[in-house]
Order: C-alpha cells, then structure tokens, then sequence
C-alpha cells in the first residue's frame, strides 16, 4: 500500500453535499430538522461519494493546467481527452469506442434528464427496475413522462435478478420507449452476468426500445469481478445510449464532467443542439480526468483492496453483533445493500432513525430507491475503516437500545 486509505480528511466548509446537504435530501419532509448529535460528530455513509483523498496523479495534473494561469472557456477539445477513455475502455472492457460516440456532460444525471425528454414523447413511458437510484424517477419527472417499475426479485440464492416475465411484460406495453438499465446495480451491487445482460438485450430488442446504460459504477468492481458493457452485448444496437464517468471511480464528481456515449446520430446531433445548457467543459476537470483515464489505474487497484477489506469488515461485524441483519455482497460499488427490517420491523423511516439515535447518516427506504426496498438501508463504505468501525457499533447499539426500550414498553 502506498496510499493511506486510513487518513481521515477533514471536509467541514467545503460547500460538500455530503457534510452539509443531508438535510434538503433526506429529510425534505422534516424542514427545520434539530439532530441531537453536533453535524461533525454526525458518520456519513449516505451520499455517493468517498471520504478519500483524490489520487495524487490528478491534483498533480490540476496543479499543472493551473500553472498555466488562464482558465478561459474551453469547447474545442483535441484528442487527447477522447484517447485516454477509449484507451482505458480498451483496456479494462475490451471495448472499442468510436470517438464520434463520445458526448460530455457535466454528470450522468443532468445527460439522463436531458435524454429522457428527447427520446420519450409526452404520452411515452421510462421503465426501470426497483430497489432504483432515484434520480432515475427524478429523470421521468424532470422530462413529464410516466414512471414504470420492473422490481428485482431474489433468486433461490438471495441474488437480486430480473423478474424477466415482469420486465418483458412492461417493455411489451406499447406506452414503453425507454428503459434505464443500471449496469452495475445500485443499490443493490449486482454486476449483471453476460447471460443477464443477453436477455434483457433480447427483450430490449424484441420491442425495439430506447435504452440507457448507466455504467458509472463499472470501475469500483470487487477482486475478481468483471464488468461487462451493455454495448459489448448489444453491439449493432442504434438505439443504445452508455454513461460513463470517472466521477465514481476517482472521488471527482465535483469536476461535473461524464461520458455519454450516443450511437444514434440524429440523436447525438439533436443532443449536440440542446447540451448548450450545460456549458462548457471546466478546463481544471478536462486536466485531471484525462490523467485520471491516462495515470489513475494504480490507485484504483488500491482503492479496490481497501474497499473489499471494508466489505469485510461490515459482513464480519454483522455475522458477529446482529445476524438478523441480511447483507448482499455487493460484487461491485462501495455501496452496501443490507435489510434491516428483521431488526427493526417497527421502524418505517430508518434513514431518520438512525440520524437521531446513533448520529449515522444513511440513505433507506421507498422514499429513496423509487420502490422494493422497504426495510433495507444503503451503507456507503467509502470511508477510512476506523470511521466505518465507528458507524457500525453506533447503528448496532441504536438497534439494541430501541429492542430494550420495545421489549420493556
Ligand atoms: C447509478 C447512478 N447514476 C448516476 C449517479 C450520479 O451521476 P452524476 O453525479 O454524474 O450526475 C449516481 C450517483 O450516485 C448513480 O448511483
């Protein structure tokens, strides 16, 4: 190890979402909320992103674009940004991209938002599969177009799988034009295998709808996995769209810069026309992504160490200290899907419960993931393990204090 995963980086006033945005996000419902805990005493395991330092390659790229002292607007980018993503989707997918394909926005979310309405007409609908990001609900309702669920369900094995009658059923309905397809899953981790992802093609296919793949955890895989891009399956499919970004993967979601890889040239060209809202690209984020896509793969393969070693950690520890809780083993993301409802039936807002009680910020629920994921939390582990250790015991004794109080009342 060369880098220090463990040092624990102080983020107060540094306008984070994270340290300072939990209270518009996961408690919009209780304005004025008081938290018996001081906000730097709170553990945040909610928003996705690290509590890591970023790689010392891409502050050193900043630093230099930096030291060339004009930060003018950018928009005519040369290949060098283009070669070090393909290159890198080369290396690690074995996937060749065609340069024309490759769009930028300043986030996946913004480019979902954007395309939703593009693709969709008003009377269309965007099909996605529950437990779901929720900005995927957000992206139909930023667009006005109708919501439709495919929930996951789980296998004989307690793996979180398609239900394929289900999901052909809603792609058959004729109001169906796209589906937003997570690849890998969050929240629950999934990396999808090659014959998953063939049939969802199939299905996809055999109604000739839109999709959008959003891969944007493709990198953060655990030891040994493997992530497969939807368009290595799909590989003649026009109607394909993939995200991409390093915003994950590197801990740079704040440069605002992804990959949005269009093959449908009408549609590029109509995207082209409408990415004007989005301004151009930050000329400090172009620099340290490009080193990030050219010089970032050491640091990642650390990452990834560090992060199968938390995962440990939170399996142990729930094994250990509260066997009731079901832990899915994520197989990719530093995101932890683990039902709690056998711990704390009685509980219906845990994300509030575990604010108040044992100062841990988390995400949980419906309200959160769209639908099917009552009595799950997400634990973001993203963060150095002595702070994890601390989240951990602070969310079992708020467990065994609420059980004490319901059995004496
Ligand atoms: C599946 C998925 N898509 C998109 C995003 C966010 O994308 P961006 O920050 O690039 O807008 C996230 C963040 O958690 C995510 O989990």
């Amino acid at each position: 190890m060369t880098m220090d995963f463990d040092e624990i980086i102080d983020r107060q006033h540094t306008n984070a979402e994270n340290t300072d945005g939990f209270r518009g996000y996961l408690f919009r419902d209780r304005p004025g909320l008081e938290l018996p805990w001081r906000d730097e005493d709170l553990i945040r395991m909610w928003v996705a992103d690290m509590e890591f330092g970023v790689a010392p390659v891409i502050l050193d790229a900043i630093r230099a674009r930096l030291d060339r002292r004009i930060l003018g607007y950018t928009g005519i980018y040369d290949d060098r940004y283009f070669d070090a993503f393909r290159a890198w989707c080369r290396r690690h997918y074995d996937w060749e991209l065609p340069r024309e394909q490759i769009c930028l926005s300043p986030g996946v979310v913004p480019a979902l938002f954007l395309l939703t309405g593009l693709i969709c007409e008003p009377e269309d609908a965007v099909l996605i599969n529950t437990p779901a990001y929720c900005q995927f609900r957000r992206a139909a309702e930023y667009a006005e177009r109708t919501l439709h669920c495919s929930p996951l369900t789980r296998s004989e094995t307690g793996e979180f799988v398609v239900d394929y009658a289900d999901f052909e059923a809603r792609c058959a309905d004729p109001r169906c034009k796209l589906v937003i397809w997570c690849n890998p899953h969050n929240p629950t981790g999934r990396v999808w295998r090659e014959s998953e992802l063939r049939r969802v093609a199939e299905i996809v296919e055999r109604y000739g709808l839109w999709v959008i793949s959003d891969e944007i955890h493709c990198d953060l895989l655990r030891q040994g996995q493997r992530h497969i891009p939807l368009g290595k399956v799909m590989p003649d499919y026009p109607k394909l769209i993939t995200c991409m970004a390093p915003s994950k993967t590197f801990n740079l979601a704040g440069l605002g810069m992804s990959n949005v890889i269009i093959r449908d040239e009408a549609l590029r060209k109509r995207y082209g026309s409408r990415d004007g809202i989005f301004g151009s690209v930050n000329p400090l984020s172009l620099a340290g992504v490009e080193a990030a896509y050219e010089q970032g793969e050491a640091w990642l393969e650390e990452l990834r160490v560090y992060l199968d070693g938390n995962f440990r950690l939170l399996a142990d520890f729930l094994a250990a200290e509260l066997p009731e809780a079901e832990m899915y083993p994520a197989q990719a993301t530093y995101l932890a899907w683990v039902r709690l409802g056998d711990c704390l039936p009685d509980v219906e807002d845990l994300s509030f419960f575990f604010a108040e009680k044992a100062g841990v910020l988390l995400e949980a629920g419906d309200g959160l993931f769209v639908g099917n994921a009552r009595g799950y939390v997400r634990l973001n582990l993203a963060m150095p393990r002595a702070l994890l250790q601390q989240g951990l015991e602070r969310i079992r004794n708020a467990i065994r204090a609420h059980r004490a109080q319901t059995q004496n009342a």
